[in-house]
């Protein structure tokens, strides 16, 4: 049965002999108006497809892969912690570009490490954990399970949404220090921490706490990221090695 088949889906045409591709979803009894627009979202979206097509576990696969396009850091051989994972799109991309499975004959063989409240279905030459990063340790049970420091901390964590936009805004930016935090603990120096932010005005502290620990600090919104959301991307690539806090922060400017 293809979609347009389906019950409750409709393709309009413009009346106007030209065929408008755009899947309709009518509404149905019990489904809300807002589940309606995002399933007609989501059948319009062809990053949807693709990831469907391509063996991705989300769209979101495809904002990593972008990240990644621009500025290099899941290269062969790089050890990778994937924080909040499910359901595993980043890591998908994370053991293809840093040969996990060894594929790439003569390239190195990097890790890919992921944890996440959720449980997660197992991703062939990923290790996922179920866990809280913020919890007591976490930084150190992370260090234990890759045996040493990683060169990649990467986050597409969202905390879950209060509906009104300034409280998730401050409560993804505090989410987003704390994953830094994290990737001071765990990174090589040199090493990349790359996070999900929201726009809005709270993350100037966030982005100048980057700009102490790290050489370059770019921010960026890929293709992949819906128009309409206000999420953006931190690359923040060169750790400098040991943390830098406020108190150092005049010295660093010097
Ligand atoms: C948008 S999803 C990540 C999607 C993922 N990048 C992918 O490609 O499939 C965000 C995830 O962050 C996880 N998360 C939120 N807070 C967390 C925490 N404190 N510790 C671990 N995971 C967390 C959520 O459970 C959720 O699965």
């Amino acid at each position: 049965m293809t979609d347009d088949k389906k019950p409750g889906r409709t393709r309009k045409s413009s009346g106007r002999g030209q065929r408008d591709l755009r899947v309709r979803v009518k509404t149905a009894k019990g489904r809300k108006l807002s589940s309606t627009l995002w399933l007609e979202r989501q059948l319009n979206d062809p990053y949807v497809a693709r990831a469907r097509r391509e063996g991705y576990r989300g769209r979101a696969a495809f904002k990593i892969l972008e990240l990644d396009d621009k500025y290099r850091f899941l290269v062969p051989g790089a050890r990778v912690v994937d924080l909040g994972c499910a359901p595993g799109g980043w890591c998908q991309v994370a053991v293809e570009r840093v040969n996990a499975l060894g594929e790439k004959s003569g390239k190195r063989v990097g890790r890919v490490l992921g944890v996440d409240l959720q449980e997660v279905e197992p991703i062939a030459g990923a290790e996922i954990h179920q866990l809280d990063f913020l919890a007591d340790g976490a930084d150190d049970q992370v260090k234990t399970w890759l045996g040493g420091r990683a060169d990649v901390v990467m986050s597409d964590m969202a905390a879950a949404s209060s509906g009104h936009k300034g409280t998730d805004h401050l409560r993804i930016v505090a989410l987003v220090e704390a994953a830094a935090q994290f990737a001071f603990d765990v990174l090589e120096p040199g090493g990349t921490f790359v996070a999900k932010v929201l726009a809005g005005g709270a993350e100037t502290e966030m982005q100048a706490m980057l700009k102490r620990n790290f050489t370059k600090v770019a921010n960026v919104k890929p293709p992949a990221s819906r128009s309409d959301s206000s999420e953006k991307f931190v690359v923040a690539q060169g750790f400098r090695g040991e943390a830098v806090d406020e108190a150092d922060d005049e010295d660093q400017n010097d």
